[in-house]
């Protein structure tokens, strides 16, 4: 019998589902899947060859390493435009050419550099330009790319194709900044006239046509995450992380389970411990909210979440035996659930999945 260990399951036709409801909600507007920290820690390679395959043609990444791999994993046959959302950081200009990355330029001195690199490369190289609508993380302030629009010598060289700003609150649907940063993104991509236009990412993509613009980037949402940080029952769970019982134990009353001692038994417990823990991405956090599925019911999590295990509360139930699987994500615990319980979002579980888990993926590779 092969040993057992905890299976990481991504649905890549889940994933396909969700890029069609993303389609479908941005009306008319390209979907741009962000892919970057390895695809929220999905596989960017599985996940963007099944997104080509489903129509995708631009990608974004965070870093240049990211975009270099993208574009390996691609391949010539998929000659996807692939965005760097970091940039052109100094020096970086032969390896995005060589690559045919799209730096998103994110302030006065990376134009500068890119300009610069770019008309001693001797033909106009693709870029977009990020403008800081109120979020004051990366972009150009309005100020400074109304300087830049003025003068457009600085810009020699450069083919800007993309103009894109980024939400700070899109998962708060009625938070006044929404409405302040889509005004000021309407004003400032008019300087631009011929290039795209993106503002939005999973959330923004629902809150309105306002928000779409020719090009939406989600990430979250084509991963299984509901837009508004709770579930959705229009978004299908992309990944599943499964974990086999490794022991099961009685508790005795007044008996306490993991570090800490924090959790006191208060009446007779039958317990299984699950392998599984905080290095294969299960929240530290989960007790005392975090629960886990198992033979058809939600049971809760006893105890502090160590490294390599996790203890839960199986009493009653006959089906709890060593080899037995234990869902700790996925269909029946949905990604939002699982990071509300441990005081954090959908993004961090996904990009905190371990790498330990064997992975599987269902469905067309693309
Ligand atoms: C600039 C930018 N655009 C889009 C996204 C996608 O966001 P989400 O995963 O919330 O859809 C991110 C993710 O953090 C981002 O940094």
């Amino acid at each position: 019998m092969p040993a057992q260990r905890a299976r990481l399951t991504v649905d890549l036709d889940a994933l396909a589902a969700n890029y069609a409801l993303f389609r479908a909600q941005a009306a008319g507007a390209e979907v741009g899947p962000v892919v970057k920290a390895d695809g929220y820690g999905l596989g960017a390679a599985e996940v963007s060859r099944r997104l080509w395959a489903e129509g995708a043609r631009s990608f974004f990444v965070a870093r240049l390493e990211e975009g270099e791999a993208l574009r390996a994993a691609l391949g010539p046959e998929r000659p996807a435009a692939i965005h760097v959302f970091d940039g052109a950081t100094g020096g970086s200009g032969p390896r995005l050419a060589a690559s045919t990355l799209i730096p998103i330029l994110n302030s006065p001195g990376q134009v500068e550099v890119y300009s610069t690199f770019s008309r001693a490369h001797g033909s106009a190289l693709p870029c977009g330009l990020h403008i800081d609508t109120g979020m004051n993380r990366l972009g150009l302030r309005p100020e400074e790319l109304e300087a830049l629009a003025a003068a457009p010598d600085r810009l020699t060289g450069l083919d800007i194709g993309l103009v894109m700003s980024h939400l700070a609150c899109a998962d708060h649907e009625e938070h006044p900044l929404n409405a302040r940063q889509a005004g000021r993104f309407r004003k400032a991509r008019a300087l631009f006239p011929n290039a795209r236009a993106s503002l939005s990412n999973s959330a923004g993509v629902f809150l309105g046509a306002d928000f779409h613009h020719e090009l939406v980037r989600p990430g979250v949402g084509l991963y299984g995450g509901g837009p508004f940080n709770r579930p959705d029952k229009r978004i299908a769970a992309v990944a599943r992380l499964e974990a086999p019982i490794l022991d099961v134990r009685a508790v005795a009353a007044g008996e306490t389970v993991g570090y800490g001692a924090d959790f006191e038994a208060d009446r007779p417990y039958r317990a299984a411990i699950v392998a599984a823990g905080y290095a294969d991405g299960v929240p530290r956090a989960a007790w005392p909210e975090g629960k886990v599925w198992f033979a058809g019911a939600l049971r809760p999590v006893l105890g502090r979440v160590s490294m390599d295990l996790l203890v839960i509360d199986v009493t009653g139930c006959d089906a709890a035996a060593p080899g037995a699987m234990v869902e700790l994500l996925g269909p029946n615990l949905p990604l939002d659930d699982v990071a509300k319980a441990g005081g954090t979002i959908a993004h961090a579980i996904l990009t905190g999945l371990g790498r330990r888990a064997e992975r599987v993926y269902l469905g067309a590779a693309g």
